[in-house]
């Protein structure tokens, strides 16, 4: 792989999304150019069916879960691709980088943060996400944190807030967003975030926490003009009420598993806001396998706004289960004397002896307001 050499800098730091199956190692650079992740001995590159990809300014390597959590550290690399001619392709010189990472294998006291809403915005969110300090265990970013995919630099948002918050040291946990489907490259949403086989609804483990992100994509029906006949969500929503079923059949290996506490669920659009039949008909489905597989809570955004709602609410939908969490919103105010606020409020979680403690937080660090989930009750 050439010497050390700094040569096609990251933009920003290398993030660890954790995924079913494993951790999913993402970074981004300058140029274009090849990729590869060291943990311990084993060198895994960015690569399909057998050719490392030359072609991309961003990367993803998918890692084992226990090797890189017994190596606490990964190192990544990468050679800008001068030219990938058919005979004699060339490569530049190769740069790497060291991250720590903290094993994710804790029971109990968990601390997670979650964002959502961002829309591009980054120096915010980064300083609000920074709440738990070294104590941070895992990073929930909850749809919306691009405006919309229109251009790379909205895409590159996401990567902003997980290199600041994270450092590449804790594990980041990626639902999309309504908006995430906007734009010219929506379409290879998947290649920037964690997925399972390519989906973007998958289950995760995270120390004792059971998890499963779900996607509603788009908040209208697929025939509104906002999305020019280029929405197909109805199917979508179909295949994860199948996903769904398939979970509940093979629940002790998912959230029936002995070293489960914790049971969450991940959504940026909140299932029971819905009233047509349109929608109605798959979350009906989707809130019976939640009921069934005993969620204890459930984090949503898109709302624009900081609430917690108790479980047992008799919705359009049916009577929910879990406990529903409002992840909280982005505030701008202009103050009568000139002064101009502008801060990010997002919610701090942490698990610990049956309890979930919801704490609604600001950039400065102050608890806006605090919810108590008792998981035995
Ligand atoms: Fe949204």
């Amino acid at each position: 792989m050439g010497l050390i050499k700094v040569e096609g800098e990251l933009i920003h730091d290398a993030a660890v999304f954790v995924a079913h199956g494993g951790y999913q190692i993402i970074f981004n650079t300058r140029d274009k150019g090849l990729a590869w992740v060291q943990v311990g001995d084993n060198i895994y590159s960015d690569d399909d069916n057998g050719n490392i990809n030359s072609e991309k300014t961003v990367h993803k390597i998918f890692v084992e879960k226990d090797e890189l959590d017994s190596a606490k550290e990964y190192t990544i690399r990468f050679a800008r691709c001068i030219d990938r001619k058919p005979y004699f392709a060339e490569s530049g010189e190769t740069f790497e980088k060291t991250y720590s990472f903290k094993p994710m294998n804790k029971e109990d006291n968990i601390n997670i943060y979650m964002i959502c809403d961002s829309h591009s915005r980054t120096v915010e969110p980064a300083e609000s996400g920074k709440y738990f300090g070294d104590d941070l265990d895992a990073l929930i970013l909850n749809g919306d944190i691009p405006n919309h995919s229109g251009s790379i630099e909205h895409l590159l948002s996401i990567y902003y807030i997980t290199s600041k918050i994270t450092e590449g040291r804790v594990p980041v946990i990626y639902a999309r967003g309504n908006h995430d489907t906007r734009g010219r490259m929506a379409i290879g949403f998947a290649d920037y975030v964690a997925t399972d086989n390519g989906n973007l609804f998958y289950t995760f483990r995270i120390g004792s926490i059971w998890g499963v992100v779900l996607d509603c994509g788009e908040d209208k029906n697929d025939d509104h003009p906002e999305y020019g006949g280029m929405a197909n969500f109805d199917t979508y929503r179909a295949a994860q009420t199948r996903f769904l079923k398939n979970i509940i059949k093979n629940k002790e290996n998912e959230y029936a598993a002995s070293d489960v506490k914790y049971k969450i669920a991940i959504c940026h659009v909140r299932m029971d806001l819905y009233k047509d039949e349109y929608f109605t008909r798959h979350y009906k489905e989707w809130l019976k396998a939640l009921n069934e597989i005993g969620i204890n809570v459930m984090l949503n955004g898109h709302e624009h706004r900081r609430n917690y709602l108790p479980a047992g609410r008799d919705t359009e939908i049916g009577k929910i289960g879990y406990h529903t969490v409002l992840g909280g919103s982005f505030e701008r105010r202009d103050l009568p004397d000139g002064n101009k606020i502008r801060n990010m409020h997002g919610t701090a979680l942490t698990f610990n002896n049956n309890k979930i403690d919801v704490v609604f937080t600001d950039g400065t660090y102050q608890k806006l307001e605090e919810h108590i989930i008792d998981i035995d009750k």
